[in-house]
């Protein structure tokens, strides 16, 4: 899987079997952006005189306006007039930098990123581009990898200060791709508090656009994530080029489009409050981007993500494997409960055929509301008389797996870690501290507050033998500073926070390698490839509303597959929305992601958790497929009543295909659903009805989806495979 590099025209290719990346040297110093698409077998010279006019000989910085040539890393400052990549104050108070080539490497593999969490490189190949400023002695390189098996580009840059002089670094973003034209409509994610990751679509026009969060979480509210759809795209059909971070903390993804309709698209770290000042001999990496092409509209996207997400990104026992069916007691007791009935709350899970008791916020300190204890990471005996210890042997001994609920970044202001070190928190000085649930962010700049997160948290992993952990993170950070960190090195505290939240989860996740870990912030608050990175979950979303949970799950799994979602089945009326949907909607929708409860069993009449158990043998049968089967969406709940998604294993002889319909209609006719991803060639039963179909006939014509007669309708199908011959007749048969 070659990256080349053709001495004679000073160009890079980057290709795999089906797409292609290209780079040229302009007069041997500046990497332009010739290309980035579909495969093309070889770098015709018409491609490379595209830009002929300025990458002659003579090509020279002071006559050629390089905002008008599509740049691989362009820096403001020079004969570049927008928005670059990087954006440096020099010792001298100027910013003006000329980065210019001076070697390449082709390697095999990738390195990790320093202190940041990145995808594996096994299979890859990674060119590394140095460019160096004369002047300040600032030295870039631009890392590119490439792998054979995914259409994904990972992209990143290390900056070093090589000049004798202190340099700041303002900006310094992962990945910038100059497009030669704007005639792309944006798609990114917005929403907020359980109404996370909506799809929102607009065409580019000229100036700035984009998303962005300066939160110091990836948040809620948007996602590291944007793609840029050719005109006409749809689901399964157009050109997407994506762009997605490997960040937690404060990013930006945005796009300019120029006076020559041109489009520059860059994302990376939040530049506004982010400052990183470098002493000579110092490099700063930035988080890796990952670059998605799709000629398969983004369906075709999904996949590429989701296949780097299983292949390169999660990692542990759970990462391609069945997940333990989990029961969670959130919402079930809240903070109000004791040891009996926590198992009582077990026993009747462990009947129904659950494998996991997780165990969620208020076992601690003496945390009876969201008012107090956090960092006080010791058991409350009024509570749990025998601890967390006793708790977990009783339910270990049902035969059950114990997990715990932890919020290691948090400190109340009503706990003793707090009372001892009042400096230990986010705080601006002498101001009075911003409280938001009742709590402070813990300065995980600091390796002393991280030794001590570290230490406190697994003793209680391992007083609770722990088989699964939910890390939660209920803030955001406001009033930036740090008691530690001097005051013109204050702007480094996001990213330092993010980098101090790494480095805790990589030595705790370290230490229990066995234990299944999920992310969550206040539901899916951060949901981002860097967290991926640590935990193979993440919790979506504090709605579990069967209904208004579709589109958040159908648009993570623009980026993020199944097995990454949490998702429970809760009590009715929804404890977010009042609404009443059916179990079955509620299980359907749960089963798109990593499958639980989170609803007092005990309050169930007998008829519905007879149905729960029966549910929950489907899952466990269904799950490999459910969780890492190539994932087609359907029916958009964006656009219409319904919403039908479904997963077709590698093999392409399973799949199971789910439809939820929203509000039933009156008078209207049973529809038809068209199935995507299956072999047209064979034959597929449907497991309930019996009924045998060509592939070829449910990719074209579709199955028959039962009218609705109740809201909130769901229908599941279970299709395998029976022979190989395409079939005789061409309509349903018994
Ligand atoms: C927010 C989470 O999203 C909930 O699931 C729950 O764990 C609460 N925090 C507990 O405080």
């Amino acid at each position: 899987m070659p990256i080349l590099y053709d001495e004679q025209r000073r160009c890079f290719h980057l290709s795999n079997d089906r797409i292609s990346y290209i780079i040229r040297l302009a007069a041997g110093k500046y990497p332009l952006h010739l290309y980035w698409g579909r495969r093309v077998r070889a770098v015709s010279d018409d491609l490379l005189s595209r830009l002929c006019s300025y990458t002659d000989a003579d090509f020279s910085l002071n006559e050629t306006p390089l905002d008008s040539l599509p740049q691989e890393c362009p820096v403001f400052g020079c004969a570049d007039l927008c928005e670059g990549m990087l954006h440096i104050l020099h010792a001298d108070g100027t910013h003006a930098l000329d980065l210019q080539y001076v070697s390449h490497q082709i390697t095999q593999g990738k390195k990790p990123l320093r202190g940041l969490p990145s995808a594996r490189g096994e299979h890859a190949e990674t060119l590394t581009l140095t460019l160096l400023d004369r002047v300040s002695g600032i030295e870039v390189e631009l890392l590119y990898t490439l792998w054979p098996d995914i259409d994904i580009l990972a992209r990143s840059a290390r900056i070093v200060n090589g000049g004798a002089s202190p340099a700041v670094l303002e900006r310094a973003l992962s990945a910038c791709v100059d497009f030669e034209q704007a005639d792309f409509s944006l798609l990114t994610l917005s929403g907020a508090w359980a109404r996370e990751r909506q799809i929102v679509t607009r065409p580019l026009v000229p100036g700035d656009q984009g998303t962005s969060t300066v939160r110091g979480a990836s948040s809620a509210q948007t996602s590291p994530f944007m793609a840029l759809l050719s005109p006409g795209t749809t689901e399964t059909a157009g050109e997407v080029y994506a762009f997605s971070l490997c960040y937690s903390g404060s990013f930006t993804a945005s796009v300019h489009v120029d006076q020559h309709a041109m489009a520059r698209a860059q994302i990376g770290i939040q530049p506004f409050n982010f400052s990183w000042t470098l002493m000579p001999g110092d490099s700063f990496q930035t988080p890796e981007a990952y670059l998605c092409f799709s000629a398969d509209g983004l369906g075709g996207m999904s996949r590429q993500f989701h296949a780097l997400t299983h292949r390169y990104i999660t990692t542990g026992r759970y990462a391609r494997s069945a997940r333990p069916l989990l029961i969670n007691n959130w919402e079930a007791t809240y903070f109000d409960f004791d040891e009996d009935q926590l198992l009582a709350l077990a026993r009747c899970a462990k009947e129904a055929g659950i494998d996991l008791f997780v165990l969620d916020d208020g076992w601690f300190g003496h945390r009876d509301a969201d008012n107090s204890s956090l960092g006080d990471w010791y058991d409350d005996v009024r509570k749990l008389p025998h601890g967390l210890a006793g708790l977990s042997e009783k339910i270990h001994a049902m035969g059950m797996k114990f997990g715990l609920w932890v919020e290691p970044e948090m400190v109340s202001p009503d706990s003793d870690l707090y009372r001892a070190h009042p400096d230990w928190c986010i705080h601006a000085g002498g101001r009075p501290r911003t409280e938001a649930r009742h709590q402070l962010v813990l300065d995980m700049s600091r390796e002393d507050v991280r030794d001590y997160v570290v230490t406190q948290i697994c003793a209680a992993f391992r007083r609770a033998r722990v088989d699964y952990v939910k890390w939660d993170m209920n803030r955001n950070i406001t009033m930036y500073g740090s008691a530690r960190l001097p005051a013109q090195r204050q702007q480094e505290l996001g990213h330092r926070y993010i980098l101090g939240v790494y480095d805790v989860m990589r030595r705790i996740t370290a230490q229990f390698p066995d234990v299944l870990f999920e992310s969550c912030a206040s539901g899916g608050g951060r949901f981002d490839f860097g967290m991926m990175c640590f935990m193979p979950q993440a919790w979506c979303s504090d709605n579990t509303d069967a209904h208004t949970r579709c589109r958040i799950q159908y648009a993570t799994s623009l980026v993020f597959p199944p097995s990454t979602m949490g998702a429970h089945v809760s009590a009715v009326p929804n404890h977010q929305t009042g609404r009443v949907t059916p179990l079955e909607a509620r299980a359907a929708v749960a089963m798109g992601g990593t499958y639980g409860y989170e609803l007092d069993l005990l309050k169930l009449p007998d008829d519905e958790l007879r149905q729960i158990a029966s549910l929950n043998r489907r899952v466990k049968a269904l799950q490999p497929l459910l969780l890492y089967g190539a994932f087609y969406r359907l029916k958009s709940p964006f656009e219409g009543n319904e919403t039908a998604w479904m997963s077709v294993s590698e093999d392409r002889r399973e799949a199971v295909v789910t439809h939820v319909f929203a509000q039933a209609q009156p008078n209207v006719r049973p529809s038809l659903l068209r199935l995507a991803g299956l072999d047209p060639s064979l034959d597929y039963r449907e497991e309930k009805t019996g009924r045998v179909y060509g592939g070829d006939e449910l990719m074209q014509h579709g199955i028959r989806i039962e009218k609705p007669w109740n809201d909130y309708r769901a229908q599941q199908f279970h299709l395998t495979t029976v022979s190989s011959s395409a079939p005789s007749v061409p309509s349903g048969r018994e």
